[in-house]
């Protein structure tokens, strides 16, 4: 091997002495103190994210943006490690934020390092990541920090859509600072060392008096139960980076790929046998709607998505067949299955997800209705409902409905009917479809009859009966056109397969527009 000379070995030596100290971040006792927190510093969290040896450092060097404040102030590595790397051998831009520099705060370098593996994701067509673990606006800095802020939630917005985006929370992130995570598309958090809010506990204190601590305000379980905020919640920093790749592989690289395939040893054809020991035709008897979802997916493997939050509806990911498919399901173990404010925004949020980046969505309907209530009525559940309803509407992508039980109402429409775009629509026997449930029609329809028969029980029991012979069943909407097929139960994994299948190629052209006007 050539020996370099002197002169240029002792450049090298050089670089490489700049390099180490960038690399050690604020130094060994503020990574210990890191560590000590049950926390991974900002490189080792880039290494167990990405596969062995694929990450490349891009602006290494990187300094402050100097000002009076920030004399004699050291930064190395200027508070977060950027670059690219691969996960799965697919390629992805990291930016991890390191606390052990100025508590990984926001300056204006700071931000520059970030907007360019932004940029650099877009052009190339790739996943964008952050690791978030950041103090908020490097004081210091003052404007500047803000300015940096907004280029990076600005390049959020424009690259939204266009290259995914996921967020970790794995420290602080408060303030103006949790919009860039907020407009990502998904938010992973870390219970016990992560928060998120916009004003702290004793900003709060002084203005309302109310007491709260940092995780009772902002903590992981705060935001994936209680405000719907982030999507998957993880015990420490290694879980949350684990979720992330499996998240990822349900995921194109960009809007113009597909997602892509996983091999599967799971038969197309595999019967279906045990979904008639889970769904009954009793319709007051509820059951476990994601053990519907295992049983007919590759492998039994569903990853579901804000699973704690609005729990009448389901969302997730999981693969037919070895292709990414987005479920959407109501819950009838939980309100029955209804519609309300926050079912919808969940089910709106994730079905725009889904057709931003080209997957499938299975929508798999037993829904009673919207929520009846004044709470809802005054939270607006007309504009929230209405989100849900314009989103399966906007969404190209393939769509197949399966009504499992019954549909009712607006909900049916609002579950993706035929009518709102649903390309494919399939019922089990056991579904219902009608505008209410039997009882309640025969109600409001037959009032008259009822009160003025001499046996107004038997009356209504019989005027009931009626009511589910006309509507109560699949066979209506499908005699109508409405409902595709009426399938066995047990079959139904390979119907899907094929009619996905079926569906692969499908293209919808739109009327030009700038962009639509989802009621937000
Ligand atoms: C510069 C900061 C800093 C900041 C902390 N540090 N916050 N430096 N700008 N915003 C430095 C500290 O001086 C310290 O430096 C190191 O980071 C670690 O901070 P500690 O306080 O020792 O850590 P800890 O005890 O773990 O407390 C963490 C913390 C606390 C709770 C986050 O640091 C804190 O409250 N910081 C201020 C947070 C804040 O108000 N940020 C602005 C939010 S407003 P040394 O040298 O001692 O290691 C905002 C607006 C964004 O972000 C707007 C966008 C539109």
């Amino acid at each position: 091997m050539t020996q370099p000379n002197i002169e240029l070995q002792e450049l090298i030596a050089k670089m490489e002495q700049r390099r180490s100290k960038v690399e050690l971040g604020g130094g060994e006792d503020r990574q210990k103190k890191q560590r000590e927190g049950g926390k991974l510093t900002a490189r080792e969290r880039i290494e167990k994210l990405l596969d062995h040896g694929s990450f490349l450092e891009l602006s290494t060097f990187v300094e402050h943006g100097r000002n009076r404040l920030m004399e004699g102030i050291e930064a190395p590595g200027e508070g977060v490690v950027t670059g690219r790397g691969t996960i799965d051998g697919r390629q992805v831009f990291v930016f991890s934020q390191d606390f052990t520099v100025l508590g990984g705060s926001l300056g204006k370098m700071n931000a520059s390092k970030v907007t360019k593996i932004m940029d650099l994701a877009a052009k190339t067509g790739c996943p964008v990541i952050g690791l978030n673990d950041s103090a908020g606006a490097r004081i210091q800095e003052g404007v500047d920090s803000l300015s940096g802020y907004g280029e990076i939630f600005y390049r959020n917005a424009i690259y939204s859509g266009a290259v995914p985006q996921i967020s970790a929370i794995l420290g602080p992130c408060a303030g103006g600072a949790v919009y860039s995570p907020a407009m990502t598309d998904f938010i992973l958090m870390s219970r016990g060392s992560s928060y998120m809010f916009i004003t702290g506990p004793e900003v709060i204190k002084s203005v309302t008096r109310e007491e709260v601590t940092f995780d009772t305000l902002g903590g992981a379980d705060v935001h994936t139960r209680k405000s719907g905020v982030a999507h998957l919640a993880y015990d420490g920093d290694e879980a949350v980076l684990e979720g992330i790749k499996d998240l990822l592989s349900y995921l194109p690289q960009s809007a113009k790929e597909k997602p892509p395939v996983k091999e599967t040893s799971d038969p197309v054809d595999r019967r279906n046998d045990k979904l008639l020991e889970i769904v009954t035709p009793d319709q007051r008897k509820p059951y476990p709607m994601v053990d519907v979802i295992r049983e007919l997916v590759d492998d039994g493997t569903f990853l579901e998505i804000q699973p704690d939050w609005a729990k009448n509806i389901i969302v997730g990911y999981a693969r037919l067949n070895g292709q990414s498919v987005g479920i959407v399901a109501n819950n009838p173990k939980q309100m029955g299955g209804s519609l309300n404010i926050d079912a919808s925004d969940k089910a709106a949020r994730f079905i725009r997800t889904c057709d931003c980046y080209n997957i499938p969505i299975l929508t798999l309907v037993d829904v009673s209705g919207f929520l009846p209530g004044v709470q809802q009525e005054y939270g607006g559940i007309i504009r929230h409902g209405a989100k849900m309803l314009y989103a399966y509407a906007e969404a190209s992508v393939p769509k197949i409905t399966l009504i499992t039980r019954k549909s009712y109402g607006g909900a049916y429409l609002a579950m993706n009917s035929r009518d709102m775009g649903a390309d494919v629509v399939f019922a089990w026997p056991t579904a219902t479809v009608a505008v209410m449930g039997a009882e309640g029609a025969a109600n409001i329809v037959y009032r008259k009859e009822i009160k003025e028969a001499e046996n107004p029980a038997a009356k209504r029991a019989e005027l009931v009966a009626d009511y589910k012979d006309a509507f109560d069943n699949p066979y209506v909407a499908a005699a109508k056109g409405y409902i595709d097929d009426v399938i066995p139960m047990e079959d139904t994994r390979r119907v899907l397969i094929q009619t996905f299948e079926m569906l692969r190629g499908k293209e919808e052209v739109r009327p030009y527009k700038k962009h639509g006007n989802i009621p937000l």
